[in-house]
C-alpha cells in the first residue's frame, strides 16, 4: 500500500524589525519603483544580533510544535547557508533549545538555497519506509549582501519550519521529482566571507533555465501538463524572479488559466514581498503564503520549484488536503508581520554591523528589546549562548 507523505505543519517566524524598501531606494539615490516594482519588495527584515538561525528555526517550530508532538520527532533535518559553526550543526544545537527527544537523528543541510528541499525530500523518502515517523525540517538564513550594493535590496532573513509525515494535513507530495546540478558560479560564500559573492544577472539566467529544464523533466516523467496545476511557487530571492519564472510557461497555459496562475502568484508572493529573501526558507514561505491569501479546494495541485545557486534545481508537486488551513497559525503570522518596527536606514545600517565579532572574544547582548521566544543572549568561551524566555 502507497503511502500518502508530505507537510503535516508549517511554523514562520521573522524578527520585529523592518525596513521600508522606500526609505532604502531614497537613501541609495534610485527611483522606489526599481524596488517596488522592478525588484517587486516593500520591506525587508532586518535581523537583530539576538537572532540567528538557531533561534529563528526555534522560534518558527514554535508556532506548532506542543510536548506531544516533540515526543514524536524522530529527525531534524536543518536547511542553511548562513550556519554558526563549520563542525556543529545547527540541528543539534535546535533540538536541544526545543527539548526534543535524545532518540533523535538531526544534521545540518548545506546547497545555498536548496538545503531545506532537499531536507523536505529527504524527510519524505524517511516517512515512506517508516510511515509513523515525524520529521522537522528547517529552511532558516539570513540574506547578507553588503550595505550599498546591487543586492542590498535583496536581502532578508527569518525561518521556516515544517513537520513531513504520514496522511498530511497540508500538501501530500507526489512521489516524482525533477532535479539537475551544473558546476556554476552564480552565487557562493566562502569560508573567510560573511557576505555573499553574486553575479546577479547570470544567477538569473541560471534559474531560468534551471526551471525549464526541470520543469520539461517534470513533464517527460508524467501524463500531467500545466492544465493540471492551480499554482505555482517558486524560490524567490526576491519576487520579481519567480515572476519571470513563470511568464515563461504562462503562454502554454488557456487564457483563463493564466488569469488564475497569475492570481495564484500574486497571492503566493504577498509575504515574500514583506520579508525579503530567506535563502532557504523563501520557497516555503511562498507555499504558506498561497495558502494564506488564496482559498485552495482540496486535491489541487501546487507546482514547486526550488533553486539553490551553483546550482541545484529541482521541480516537485503536491497536492492541497481538506482542512489545510488547520496546519498552519494564520493569525500567528499576520500578528508576527504587523506588530513589526519600522526602524531608519541609519538605524539598519548600525544594525547591520552589530554582529558577534569574528575573534570569538566574550560578548552579551542586550536582549530587553527582542520580544522573541529565542533569543541569543551572546558568547562566552567561544559558546553561543542561547535562552528560552
Ligand atoms: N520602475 C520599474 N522598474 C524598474 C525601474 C523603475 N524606475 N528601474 C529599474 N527597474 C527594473 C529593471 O528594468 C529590472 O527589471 P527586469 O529584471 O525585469 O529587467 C529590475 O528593475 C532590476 O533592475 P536592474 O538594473 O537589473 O537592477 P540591479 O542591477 O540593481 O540588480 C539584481 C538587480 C536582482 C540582479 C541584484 O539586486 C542582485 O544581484 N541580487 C541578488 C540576487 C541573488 O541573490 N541571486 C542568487 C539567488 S537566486
Amino acid at each position: 500500500m502507497t503511502v500518502t507523505v508530505g507537510i503535516d505543519k508549517m511554523g514562520f517566524f521573522t524578527p520585529n524589525l523592518y525596513l521600508d524598501m522606500r526609505d532604502l531606494a531614497a537613501a541609495r539615490n534610485e527611483d522606489p519603483n526599481k524596488y517596488l516594482i522592478g525588484i517587486g519588495q516593500s520591506k525587508q527584515a532586518v535581523i537583530p544580533p539576538t537572532q540567528d538561525v538557531v533561534t529563528m528555526a526555534a522560534n518558527a517550530a514554535e508556532q506548532f510544535l506542543t510536548p506531544a508532538l516533540k515526543a514524536e520527532i524522530g529527525m531534524v533535518l536543518f536547511g542553511t547557508e548562513s550556519g554558526i559553526d563549520n563542525s556543529k550543526s545547527t540541528a543539534i544545537y535546535l533540538a536541544h533549545l526545543l527539548e526534543l527527544p535524545a532518540e533523535t537523528r538531526a544534521v545540518e543541510l548545506k546547497q545555498a538555497c536548496y538545503g531545506a528541499t532537499a531536507g523536505l525530500q529527504l524527510a519524505a523518502d524517511f516517512v515512506r519506509v517508516r510511515p509513523t515517523a515525524k520529521v522537522l525540517v528547517i529552511g532558516a538564513d539570513i540574506a547578507r549582501y553588503g550595505l550599498r550594493t546591487a543586492g542590498e535590496v535583496t536581502q532578508g532573513g527569518g525561518a521556516v519550519a515544517m513537520l513531513v509525515s504520514a496522511n498530511p494535513q497540508i500538501l501530500a507530495l507526489d512521489p516524482v521529482t525533477s532535479y539537475h546540478n551544473e558546476d556554476v558560479m552564480d552565487f557562493w560564500r566562502p569560508t573567510y566571507r560573511t557576505e555573499a559573492l553574486v553575479d546577479g544577472k547570470y544567477s538569473t539566467n541560471v534559474y531560468l533555465d534551471f526551471f525549464k529544464r526541470v520543469w520539461r523533466g517534470y513533464q517527460d516523467q508524467t501524463d500531467l501538463t500545466i492544465a493540471d496545476f492551480s499554482a505555482f511557487v517558486f524560490h524567490l530571492p526576491f519576487t520579481k524572479m519567480g515572476r519571470k519564472g513563470l511568464r515563461q510557461i504562462l503562454p502554454s497555459a488557456t487564457e483563463p488559466h493564466q488569469a488564475e496562475l497569475t492570481a495564484a502568484f500574486e497571492a503566493s508572493q504577498a509575504d515574500n514581498r514583506n520579508v525579503g529573501n530567506l535563502y532557504t526558507g523563501a520557497l516555503y514561505l511562498s507555499l504558506l503564503s498561497l495558502l494564506r491569501h488564496q482559498t485552495m479546494a482540496a486535491g489541487e495541485r501546487i507546482g514547486l520549484f526550488s533553486y539553490g545557486s551553483g546550482a541545484e534545481g529541482e521541480f516537485f508537486s503536491g497536492t492541497v488536503q481538506a482542512g489545510y488551513q488547520q496546519g498552519f497559525d494564520s493569525t500567528a503570522i499576520d500578528q508576527l508581520l504587523d506588530r513589526r518596527q519600522r526602524v531608519t536606514v541609519a538605524e539598519y545600517e548600525d544594525i547591520f554591523m552589530q554582529r558577534l565579532s569574528g575573534d570569538g572574544s566574550d560578548a552579551h547582548l542586550a536582549v530587553g528589546n527582542d520580544p522573541a521566544e529565542y533569543r541569543l543572549t551572546g558568547r562566552q568561551g567561544e559558546q553561543r549562548l542561547y535562552q528560552k524566555r
